[in-house]
């Protein structure tokens, strides 16, 4: 089997390839840079492609052609660039893996789609299900909803193109998914994180830690080992009985308030930094962090009834594992 990975240098991207590169695969990987797979390069069944999505059309067109799965990562995740910058999430996120599928369409190739699960929005149910919940979005001044609603349009449109018979479709929503490689320190530091890396990179750094909201909103976060398990069962899996599904990946188990994560992180830190943490928790309003086109999502519970029963998949990091991990791969003593 030969599988194009674009974005193979992200957090899925690179997980997901130091998994493959020990099966009957031959991973082809399209990314901008290389830092986190910079290990796979002596591996025989893996192919590093350098290139930027806008300007390698030709390249990417011709990888869609030789491969015959095709899982489409390149996309900016963090809710800061949604705020401050939703065009360019149009753009990258929703323009040039609309173009993936269209090219995906012509070869009839098997797409393996991240979904997300900020595509349920605000939806206040308890348990989110891939097939009944509705998706609940904010006004249109409210940019935080631009990526929602740009990966909302690509799953409808891919599943059109699978009911169609024009592509081969398995939907996977990623629920708060951590690990190594979440994102760089660097890019936490400005911002351009998520929750996790922004309060490791404050802590590492030993500055103030804020909570915005106060920190009453939840997440369940999911091991990126968990989230690696369930897309090899996919990718392995028979492609007609999964073609046109969707599933949650997260772990219902790991809900945490937002203020608990970071006293669990301060306390995994402190434990085995050889620094202590000693700055303060800061609550802040949403509108003071991240400006008035933000909105949050209080609640995010994924019922994962399906990829229980359809994949036989289930998460088995605990969270106190999940954190202690990705907080340690990120202190160096
Ligand atoms: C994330 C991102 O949109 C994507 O990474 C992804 O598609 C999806 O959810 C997912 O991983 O499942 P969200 O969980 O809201 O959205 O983003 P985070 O940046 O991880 O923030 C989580 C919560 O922490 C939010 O309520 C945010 O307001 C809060 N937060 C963030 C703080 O209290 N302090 C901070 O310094 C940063």
């Amino acid at each position: 089997m030969k599988i194009l990975i674009l974005g193979v240098n992200g957090f899925i991207g690179s997980n997901l390839s130091k998994r493959l590169v020990n099966k009957k695969v031959k991973i082809f990987g399209f990314d901008k840079s290389n830092f986190n797979i910079i290990g796979l390069k002596n591996s025989n069944n893996f192919h590093f492609i350098k290139g930027d999505i806008f300007k390698s059309q030709k390249i990417i067109y011709k990888l869609i052609k030789k491969c015959d799965v095709v899982v489409p990562l390149i996309a900016i995740a963090t809710p800061n660039v949604y705020v401050k910058d939703p065009i360019k999430i149009f753009n990258l996120d929703f323009e040039s893996n609309l173009e993936i599928l269209k090219i995906c369409s012509k070869f009839k190739k098997r797409v393996i789609l991240p979904s997300t699960s900020e595509v349920y929005g605000k939806n206040k149910e308890k348990l989110f299900d891939e097939y009944t919940s509705d998706l609940v979005l904010g006004p249109i001044n409210k940019h935080r909803w631009i990526y929602s609603c740009s990966k909302q349009l690509l799953d409808r449109y891919a599943l059109a193109l699978s009911e169609k018979n024009k592509i081969k479709l398995t939907i996977f929503r990623p629920f708060n998914w951590i690990g190594p490689n979440l994102d760089t320190l660097e890019s936490a530091q400005v911002g351009n994180g998520r929750v996790l890396t922004i309060f490791i990179n404050n802590i590492i750094r030993n500055k103030n830690i804020y909570l915005v909201n106060n920190g009453k909103q939840s997440r369940s976060f999911t091991y990126i080992d968990d989230g690696i398990d369930a897309l090899e069962r996919i990718i392995f899996g028979n492609k007609n009985k999964l073609n046109g599904r969707i599933y949650n990946i997260g772990n219902p188990n790991n809900n945490l308030s937002i203020r608990n994560l970071a006293k669990k992180i301060i306390k995994i830190y402190n434990d085995i930094s050889l620094n202590s943490y000693n700055k303060k928790i800061i609550n802040i309003s949403e509108a003071k962090f991240y400006g008035k086109a933000y909105q949050d999502i209080k609640i995010r519970v994924p019922s994962i009834i399906r990829a229980k029963r359809e994949l036989k998949w289930f998460p088995k990091t605990n969270l106190n594992d999940a954190l202690f991990k990705t907080v340690s791969s990120y202190i160096v003593n």
